[in-house]
Order: structure tokens, then C-alpha cells, then sequence
């Protein structure tokens, strides 16, 4: 059974200054839900009940979002709003959430690495904070979960990207298992598009038997002097099973200004109560530009 997960949510959210000078990317909404929050439902409609956020500088936000408001519930008590106070106390009620946080920023590999402690000796998964995929047949981090109980070993979501587009993630190497799951062979942080082995890129979700931590903790800087989770994982691959995963259904990228602004809108579009009105308004707007 896997129960626990990570969140790491420490990085700065460069491409997204200035807004996330003094406020978590994490926190960033999308309609009216913080990012964070999404990837937490994700996490909880998967089976998970215990989740760790790694959590770095300017971050408390996200703690803030997680705990009890009594104040905040007290009013919308008073005011009789009884489907805001449930919507706000569930927040709270989710899960477990722990946090730890990680003093100076070295890499998601280190950020990770912070988990280890809390995670013990059982398989965990890994959401990526400032990233939403959603499913068609369900969460992705249950697909992956399915994945393991089925294979017994790590598994991580990939997504095909264009060729040109290979160098901003970790590309796996495998051999088809399946039409969907890929035995990895070995796994390249931010290859160049001659150096990909496919275009099969890691895309946000992981799960890992906790052998990760023994490679974590002997792997030295690699890409940008930072730890990298990759290069943990392409130890790993040599004497461990791994496995990827070409989920059905579809990551949206929030920390970049163009991944915002899409997802806003398909989020709005999916919307009930927005949609008609956004349709309208779309087409007024787009004719007349
Ligand atoms: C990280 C990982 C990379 C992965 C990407 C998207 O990169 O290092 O392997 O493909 O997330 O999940 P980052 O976006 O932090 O540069």
C-alpha cells in the first residue's frame, strides 16, 4: 500500500517573478484554488494519507493554507456560508501534512534527500508542487500506484514532448513492456536533442521504493551544481527495476507564464459556471483582435 507522499515546494519560481518575490509559485491560483491545493486532492483522491511538504524561505504561506482558520470559519459561520466553511475546512482535513524544510537550495535531489526520515522503509510517491496532470483515467499518482502493485518497482510518469523541447527535462531510456509502461534503462537530466535518447520526458509524478534515499545521498552535484533526483535515479536503474509510464492525460507546467495563462483558461472553459460566459467572451474578444 502506498500512503505517503512528497511535495517538494522550496524553489524559488524564478520564471515567475515578480509575483513570487514575497508568495510561494505554489500558491499561484488557478481560477480560485492555489496550485498547491490541486496537487494535494491529486495526492488524497490517489489513496495517500500522509503527506511531507519540503518547504524552503518565503514559503509559510503554503502552511498557512493547510491550517485551521478558526477565524476565517467563525465568520462564514456568522454569515451562515455553509458550502464556503466546508470548502475551507476540508482544506485542513485532507490529510496529514508535515513539513521540513530545506535550509539552502541545492537541487530537487536534495530536497528530496529531506524526506528520508519521515518516508522510513516503504514505496512513497512525489508530486511536483508547481505542476497539475490530470488524468483521464484517474489521478496520474494512481496510475503510477497501479503500475507498482503491478511491476514492483519504481514507476514515473512520462509524457512525449516535442524533440526541441527535450532539453528542459529528464528523458528516460527503455524498452516497451507494454503499450503504456516503458522498462527504463537508464534516465538523462536536460539531454540536447542529440544526446536524447527518446522524447519521453519525466513528467512531474514519481514513485520510489525507498532505495532512492541510499542513491540520493551519494550522488554529488550534476546540472546546474545542484543534486539531481535524475542522476539518483540513473544509479538506481542498474540494480533496481524502474519503470515509466505514459499516463493518459495531461500536465500543465504552472511556473511558466504561458502555462498559466493556458491553464486559467481550460480550467475556466471546464468550469460550469464560467463557461458559457468565458465562450462568449473569448470569441467578442478574439474577433476583435
Ligand atoms: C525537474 C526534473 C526533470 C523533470 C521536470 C518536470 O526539472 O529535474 O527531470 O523532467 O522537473 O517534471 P525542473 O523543471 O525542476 O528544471
Amino acid at each position: 500500500m502506498v500512503k505517503k507522499a512528497v511535495i517538494p515546494a522550496a524553489g524559488y519560481g524564478t520564471r515567475f517573478l515578480p509575483a513570487t518575490k514575497s508568495s510561494p509559485k505554489e500558491m499561484i491560483p488557478i481560477i480560485d484554488t492555489p496550485v498547491i491545493q490541486y496537487v494535494v486532492e491529486e495526492a488524497v483522491a490517489s489513496g495517500i494519507t500522509d503527506i511531507l511538504m519540503i518547504i524552503g524561505k518565503g514559503k509559510r504561506a503554503i502552511e498557512e493554507h493547510f491550517d485551521r482558520s478558526p477565524l476565517l470559519e467563525e465568520t462564514l459561520a456568522q454569515k451562515n456560508n455553509t458550502e464556503m466553511l466546508a470548502k475551507i475546512r476540508a482544506i485542513s482535513d485532507m490529510a496529514n501534512i508535515h513539513f521540513v524544510w530545506q535550509k539552502e537550495m541545492n537541487g530537487l535531489g536534495d530536497a528530496i534527500l529531506h524526506a528520508k526520515h519521515h518516508v522510513g522503509n516503504e514505496p512513497f510517491v512525489i508530486l511536483l508542487g508547481d505542476t497539475l496532470v490530470q488524468g483521464e483515467d484517474g489521478p496520474v499518482t494512481k496510475q503510477l500506484i497501479d503500475v507498482y502493485n503491478k511491476y514492483k518497482g519504481s514507476v514515473v510518469a512520462l509524457e512525449e514532448v516535442k524533440p526541441e523541447l527535450v532539453s528542459r527535462y529528464g528523458i528516460v531510456d527503455g524498452n516497451a513492456v507494454s503499450d503504456k509502461v516503458i522498462k527504463a534503462k537508464n534516465w538523462i537530466e536536460k539531454p540536447s536533442i542529440e544526446e536524447a535518447p527518446s522524447n519521453l520526458a519525466v513528467a512531474s509524478r514519481y514513485l520510489f521504493t525507498p532505495e532512492i534515499f541510499d542513491y540520493l545521498e551519494k550522488t554529488l552535484p550534476g546540472k546546474n551544481n545542484e543534486i539531481q533526483l535524475t542522476d539518483a535515479m540513473r544509479e538506481m536503474v542498474k540494480y533496481h527495476p524502474m519503470y515509466g509510464l505514459k499516463f493518459n492525460g495531461k500536465r500543465y507546467d504552472i511556473g511558466d507564464k504561458m502555462g498559466f495563462l493556458k491553464t486559467n483558461i481550460e480550467f475556466g472553459l471546464n468550469d460550469p459556471e464560467l463557461r458559457n460566459e468565458l465562450i462568449d467572451w473569448l470569441k467578442e474578444f478574439v474577433e476583435d483582435l
